[in-house]
């Protein structure tokens, strides 16, 4: 019995690991955030001047984000390794009035960003948010 048992957790391992790694893949800023950026946000955050102060074209995003203190709360937009304290990811959740902030969820005037997409952010931001 025992060594069926021990065989079958082998199995469960064996065929978790990959989808771990899957779901677990590095997020490149470059590759996987900066378009998503560029495509929903940086119609309106341009030069930096307009509300929310922040640009996010892909020559600017990195810079305005990561350690960058927000302006509508106490956090700072991106806190490397905690999405759970990165302002920027409550304004995408749409839980930004609980932490502390104010506005609208964005993208701003429209519907959220879907799941897959806010989660892939999140990775991205738990990795350390790599400039990748
Ligand atoms: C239609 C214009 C518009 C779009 C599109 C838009 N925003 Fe905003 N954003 C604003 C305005 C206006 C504010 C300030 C008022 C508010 O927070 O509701 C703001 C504020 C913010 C802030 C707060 C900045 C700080 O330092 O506290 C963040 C973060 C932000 N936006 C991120 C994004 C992201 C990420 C996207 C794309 C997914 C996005 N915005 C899309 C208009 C927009």
């Amino acid at each position: 019995m025992k060594p069926v048992a021990s065989l079958i957790g082998l199995a469960g391992l064996l065929l978790l690991a990959p989808l771990g790694a899957g779901a677990a893949g590095k997020v490149s800023f470059t590759k996987d955030i900066v378009p998503v950026l560029r495509a929903n946000c940086a119609t309106c955050h341009l030069t930096g001047q307009e509300a929310g102060n922040l640009k996010l074209h892909p020559g600017a995003a990195y810079a305005s984000l990561v350690k960058v203190a927000s302006v509508e709360s106490p956090l700072k937009r991106i806190e490397p390794g905690a999405p759970e304290r990165s302002y920027l990811m409550h304004k995408l959740d749409g839980t930004h009035l609980d932490a502390g902030g104010m506005g609208d969820q964005m993208p701003f005037g429209a519907d959220p960003l879907d799941e897959g997409t806010r989660n892939l952010i999140r990775r991205w931001i738990s990795a350390g948010a790599p400039n990748n």
